[in-house]
């Protein structure tokens, strides 16, 4: 097949999951199952490089994982399976392509042209057109389209050019480095050097399993959980080398890094489905416990929030005269349920902006604003790159993140850490629902620093969370009819979610996560937004999903609800409500009743996006999708 020109179109590959291995294991066993605790980084492809005696081999399918390992199989029992056979070093790939279709010739990994070096890589290699076009000038044949066949083909150039010795393959990495321009992280194995894997971080996730005569490497620790809990962070700019007995690890100009070590406090078991249909279902069910692993140890007996690592002085958190929520997705919509108990709180201003708008409409910000960057995988490419923009602007920057160790968290000036555990499935569920807790204790810490607070208030804020995993707990429980309903809506082809107050966003959620999974057309509104011009959408029969402000307390909420429900329900929409036990009032209007305990109003969302939850997983299983791995979508997100 010919080389491509470089007009051609380019595949570069945005999110990905990496897996390496050495050590006594077979390779292939260790990087394949750990590819499968990935799978949620990226479905296109997949592709396993192994090396064994001197030889290089290797396999890689478009599709699933599933296409792999039935190659794989296939393969085992031919003569050319020895070197997967054999081989206790590998590396392994599976594949979320940013530009074009994904195919088995863009699937990772990459080889050099001679087949000594396979090369895997995650992000996007900006300066590839220009090293690629050097290289053909040089007389390259290049076998794919993608940037990673760039640096497969630079490495084997440098390899020829590095001193021998143990650090060769690493050596020739940073000099590859040093050349490559964009946020990426590179695995490769060289034929020669069958118990080596090098791996290289600018931007893009990639940290080290500690095993006992064995070590590895991964976008995410879940890869390599099931056989090590011991980890080593690795930096910006670092390359690493991994043999069976040594982690050695590098900046790009070859000095010695820093790197810091950390023990994974959770277990295999938490990565796998547990009996459950879906990871969604699972991670649904195990809100409960987030949520109170997430409370866990953060108050002090005299009522002061504690915080995981602050290197902002109390004096800098007083001057604070505005806050900036910076997130993507689903944890955008959590910092838009924490403004108005942080508003409420704080009395300071708090404005929520999608990350991927943030530093392009040049925001005002200084010393005094304080950006809480929100996210589950600490490696969303938008938020990072909102975060930066802050840092630059000298805002002081505060990361709630679910992935200890992970891009924002490091970057940010102080932490507090989500406890959900591990989110597999690519739409978010229990980590929502901890981000909104955390935001509340970020929110209390900073009403308490400012004096806007005493330790007794803040005491009995933190009381009423730690009831929220039973009224979670309940709902769960008593889903059936929410299941029930999704049957009956499966066919609609849209669906709209209304909401007033932290109603609002739980309804921009419900309607995100139907759109994520269903594939339905689904909107969220503010339900008093609703006579102002969506309601034309309203015909007959159309199903409309409403949760309902508790009667208790703010009742104006609930009683503006009720006219809203009555207005939509006068246009002929079907009702489906969700109402707190014991409103009655609702009772005439809903063709659909799910019921949820009573909670104080802030603290609602916590409690009526778990139906909404359900709802959607349900309907996207009734219409027979793949509710783990929705089409087009990756869990992480590491690309503009
Ligand atoms: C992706 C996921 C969403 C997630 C968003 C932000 O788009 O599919 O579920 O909410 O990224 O991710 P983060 O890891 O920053 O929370």
């Amino acid at each position: 097949m010919p080389g491509c020109s470089r007009a051609q179109l380019h595949y570069a590959d945005g999110m990905c999951g990496i897996v390496g291995y050495t050590g006594r294991q077979r390779a292939v066993d260790v990087v394949v199952d750990g590819l499968k605790r990935l799978e949620y980084r990226g479905y296109d492809s997949a592709g396993v490089a192994i090396v064994a005696d001197g030889k290089l081999d290797a396999q890689k399918r478009a599709g699933k994982l599933t296409n792999l390992t039935e190659a794989l199989k296939a393969q085992a029992t031919s003569a050319d399976g020895a070197v997967f056979e054999a081989g206790t070093t590998g590396i392994g790939h599976t594949r979320w392509a940013t530009h074009g279709a994904p195919n088995d010739l863009n699937a990772h990994p990459h080889l050099s042209e001679d087949g000594s070096i396979a090369l895997i890589h995650n992000g996007i290699i900006e300066n590839f057109a220009q090293l690629r076009g050097a290289l053909e000038r040089d007389g390259v044949f290049f076998a794919s389209e993608t940037d990673t066949e760039t640096a497969a083909h630079l490495l084997a150039r440098e390899y020829a050019n590095a001193p021998e010795g143990q650090d060769r393959l690493s050596e020739a990495m940073r000099r590859v480095c040093r050349q490559l321009e964009g946020a990426f992280t590179l695995l490769a194995v060289h034929r020669d050097e069958p118990q080596t894997v090098v791996g290289a971080r600018r931007n893009s996730p990639l940290v080290v399993g500690r095993g006992e005569g064995e070590n590895f490497l991964a976008s995410d620790v879940a890869a390599f959980i099931a056989h090590t809990r011991e980890a080593v962070e690795l930096g910006q700019d670092q390359v690493v080398r991994i043999s069976p007995t040594d982690i050695v690890v590098t900046n790009f100009d070859g000095t010695p890094a820093q790197t810091r070590e950390f023990h994974i406090d959770w277990d295999a078991s938490a990565a796998e489905k547990d009996g459950y249909d879906y990871f969604m279902l699972k991670e649904i069910a195990e809100q409960p416990r987030a949520i109170a692993d997430t409370l866990r140890g953060r108050l002090t007996g005299t009522g002061e929030v504690v915080l995981d690592d602050v290197h902002l002085t109390p004096a800098q958190l007083r001057e604070i005269d505005k806050v900036f929520v910076i997130a993507c997705g689903t944890a955008y919509h959590s910092g838009l349920v924490a403004k108005y108990a942080i508003e409420h709180w704080t009395r300071i201003p708090v404005e929520v902006e999608l990350a991927s708008e943030f530093r392009y409409r040049d925001p005002v910000l200084g010393p005094k604003t304080l950006c809480i960057a929100v996210s589950q995988s600490g490696e969303t490419m938008d938020t990072i790159m909102a975060l930066r923009h802050a840092k630059e602007q000298n805002a002081p920057v505060l990361a709630i993140c679910n992935t200890i160790g992970s891009t924002i968290p490091r970057e940010s000036d102080a932490v507090l850490y989500t406890r959900a555990g591990p989110e597999v499935a690519v739409a978010s569920t229990k980590a929502f629902l901890t981000q909104i807790v955390a935001a509340y204790l970020v929110g209390l810490y900073l009403a308490q620093v400012r004096g806007v607070k005493f330790g007794d208030e803040v005491s009995a804020v933190v009381r009423e969370l730690e009831e929220i995993p039973a009224a979670v707990q309940q709902v769960i429980e008593v889903s059936e009819p929410v299941r029930e309903i999704a049957q009956r809506l499966k066919d609609d082809k849209q669906i709209l979610f209304l909401g007033r107050h932290v109603g609002y966003p739980v309804a921009l959620e419900g309607a995100l996560k139907l759109k994520e999974l269903a594939y339905m057309h689904a909107e969220g509104f503010a339900a008093g937004e609703l006579k102002h011009g969506p309601i034309s959408l309203i015909e007959e029969g159309s199903p409309v999903v409403v949760t309902v402000p508790s009667p208790k307390g703010r009742s104006v909420l609930h009683d503006k609800m009720v006219s809203n429900i009555q207005e939509v329900r006068a246009r002929g929409a079907k009702m489906i409500i969700i109402a707190e036990e014991g409103d009655d009032v609702v009772e005439e209007y809903a063709d659909e009743l799910i019921r949820v305990p009573h909670v104080p109003t802030l603290l609602a969302p916590l409690v009526t996006t778990v139906p909404l939850q359900v709802l959607a997983c349900e309907i996207a299983s009734a219409r027979g999708h793949d509710v783990d791995q929705p089409r087009n979508l990756a869990k992480s997100v590491t690309v503009e």
